[in-house]
């Protein structure tokens, strides 16, 4: 069976929203079975949200090791913050709790550095060396820093300070829907978040992600950056195929 390749991964994607998971395949860098879709819990506490991934296991007949991201900072397995999550989730041990719940050896890892990990083997950043920057534009603002191919966990550039906001609350997508702002407003918000973004780390390529992604050609003419900017290529995919990938090890 599939699953029992040696070339073969999970990965499980945990969103405010939806939780998905597939098999994947980590010489393409790609899904080997459609993945998977549950809705997220409300409230959205530990219990309720291992239960959902134990689900998704179950109905692939997975039980290997399998990856997982969360949307919070995870440090070696443990959340420590909870920016658009249930705050029940700090302290918690996730890979103590996902062997507890599902019965599987999980590793959990934050949802951006997940997707930055997929773009730089499989995607928009594939074969850069340097310092590659991804920076996933949703609900909250994640990045991933890789440098030379190797990713330096849980940087969290989306809390940066600039003029006195939280820096996603002014430039995530979810501030442009909240605040009803035209391609060109939101543009100028990006511009200042990346150019803030950008002269402190001197990146050689920001590799950008998150739904609005996939409508560029409307907002990135209004960005200016002295960054090259190129959008995701794994779009929805990234988290999953990541995670798959860092749990293979
Ligand atoms: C969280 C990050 C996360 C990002 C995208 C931020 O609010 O602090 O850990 O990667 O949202 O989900």
């Amino acid at each position: 069976m599939s699953k029992l390749k040696k070339h073969h991964g999970f990965g499980i994607d945990i969103g405010g929203s939806g939780i998905k998971g597939a098999p994947v395949d980590l010489e393409k860098g790609r899904f080997s079975e459609d993945r998977l879709r549950l809705v997220t819990p409300q409230p959205s506490t530990p219990e309720a949200v291992a239960k959902v991934v134990g689900e998704i296991l179950d109905h692939f007949g997975w039980d290997a090791p399998f990856g997982c991201t969360f949307p919070a900072v995870v440090q070696h397995g443990v959340v420590q913050t909870a920016a658009n999550v249930d705050p029940a989730w700090i302290g918690v041990d996730a890979h103590e709790l996902m062997k507890s719940v599902t019965g599987r050896k999980a590793l959990v890892v934050n949802d951006a550095d997940a997707a930055g990990v997929a773009e730089v083997e499989f995607g928009a950043a594939k074969g850069h060396s340097g310092v590659v920057l991804i920076s996933t534009l949703g609900t909250g603002i994640g990045s991933a820093l890789v440098i030379d191919g190797k990713l330096v966990p849980n940087t969290e550039l989306g809390h940066l300070e600039i003029d006195g906001f939280d820096a996603e609350t002014r430039a995530a997508d979810s501030a442009r829907e909240r605040e009803g702002l035209s391609w060109e407003e939101w543009g100028a918000r990006l511009t200042r978040y990346f150019q803030t973004v950008e002269n402190l780390l001197w990146p050689d390529l920001i590799v950008f992600g998150g739904g609005v992604s996939k409508k560029a050609d409307r907002w990135l003419p209004y960005v200016e950056t002295r960054t090259p900017m190129t959008p995701a290529a794994l779009l929805n995919d990234a988290g999953i195929i990541g995670a798959a990938l860092l749990a293979h090890g």
